[in-house]
């Protein structure tokens, strides 16, 4: 069971990392944590992308794992110990779990829960004004710099089956309770 639940999801992260991560440049994106990304996203101006996911459910997401009823939930699926420290809740309460240490600046914390950067990809490279504007305007690839593109088949490598207490997932229903937009000009 055990083997199992880490075996296909690990495959499906590792695709996920190899597609985020440098193709053709060499470099290794890292992550860099949630502290940047709320430095320009919690202007009102640019959206507030920051207190959106702050007031979400996916900062909370490693805190969760401290609960009684993660304990239960943990208990029921056989998993040992506590939930905070045990890979088999981790890989999808915390941020690019599986990535090596070598994918993480010093800044990343677990603790941070389900960051920007899970959807988004690792900062390292992209987090720059300069960068961020040239994505923006079209001017720099953002595949090139670590950048992904959320969409469904992102929410789907952790919303999936292999979640001790999955919830069908509508990723109409899902998006619109997080969506962070910019706000119209
Ligand atoms: C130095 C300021 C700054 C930092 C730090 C920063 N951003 Fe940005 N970001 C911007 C600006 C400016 C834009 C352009 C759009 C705008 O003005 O809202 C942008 C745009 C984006 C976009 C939209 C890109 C597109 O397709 O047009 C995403 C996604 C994004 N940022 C994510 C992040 C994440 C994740 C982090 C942390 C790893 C981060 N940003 C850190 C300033 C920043
Ligand atoms: C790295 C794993 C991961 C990814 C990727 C992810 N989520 Fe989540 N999501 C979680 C976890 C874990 C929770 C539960 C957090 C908690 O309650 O502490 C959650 C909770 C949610 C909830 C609240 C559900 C409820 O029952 O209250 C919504 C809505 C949601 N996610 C939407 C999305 C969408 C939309 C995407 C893709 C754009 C996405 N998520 C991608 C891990 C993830
Ligand atoms: C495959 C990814 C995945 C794994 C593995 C996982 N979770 Fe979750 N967890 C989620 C998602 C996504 C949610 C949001 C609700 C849902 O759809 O299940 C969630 C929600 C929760 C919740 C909140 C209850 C709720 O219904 O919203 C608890 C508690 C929880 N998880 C505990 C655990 C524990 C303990 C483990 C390890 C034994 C674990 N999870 C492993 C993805 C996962
Ligand atoms: C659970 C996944 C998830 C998380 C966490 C997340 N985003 Fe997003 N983000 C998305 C999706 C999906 C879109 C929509 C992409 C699209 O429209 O093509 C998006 C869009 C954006 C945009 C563009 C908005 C627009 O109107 O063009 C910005 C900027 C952005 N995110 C920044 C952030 C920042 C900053 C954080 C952290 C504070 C963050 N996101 C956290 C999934 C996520």
């Amino acid at each position: 069971m055990r083997g199992k639940l880490i075996g296909g999801l690990s495959l499906a992260l590792l695709l996920f990392f190899s597609l985020s991560s440098s193709a053709g440049t060499g470099k290794v994106h890292k992550y860099i944590g949630i502290t940047k990304c709320k430095m320009c996203h919690q202007t009102a101006a640019r959206g507030k992308q920051y207190q959106k996911w702050a007031s979400g459910p996916h900062a909370k997401a490693y805190k969760t794992l401290a609960t009684p009823e993660a304990k239960e939930v943990a208990k029921k699926a056989g998993v040992k110990g506590d939930p905070q420290k045990a890979a088999e809740c981790l890989v999808c309460h915390v941020t690019a779990y599986n990535a090596p240490a070598s994918q993480k600046a010093p800044t990343y914390k677990m603790e941070d829960g389900v960051t920007c950067e899970a959807c988004h990809g690792p900062g390292s490279d992209y987090w720059s004004l300069k960068v961020m504007k040239g994505i923006t305007a079209g001017t720099i690839d953002p595949a090139s710099v670590g950048m992904t593109k959320p969409d469904e088949k992102t929410c789907v490598t952790c919303h999936n089956k292999k979640s001790p207490t999955y919830k069908p997932f509508d990723y109409k229903k899902y998006y619109a309770q997080i969506a962070h937009p910019r706000p119209k000009k």
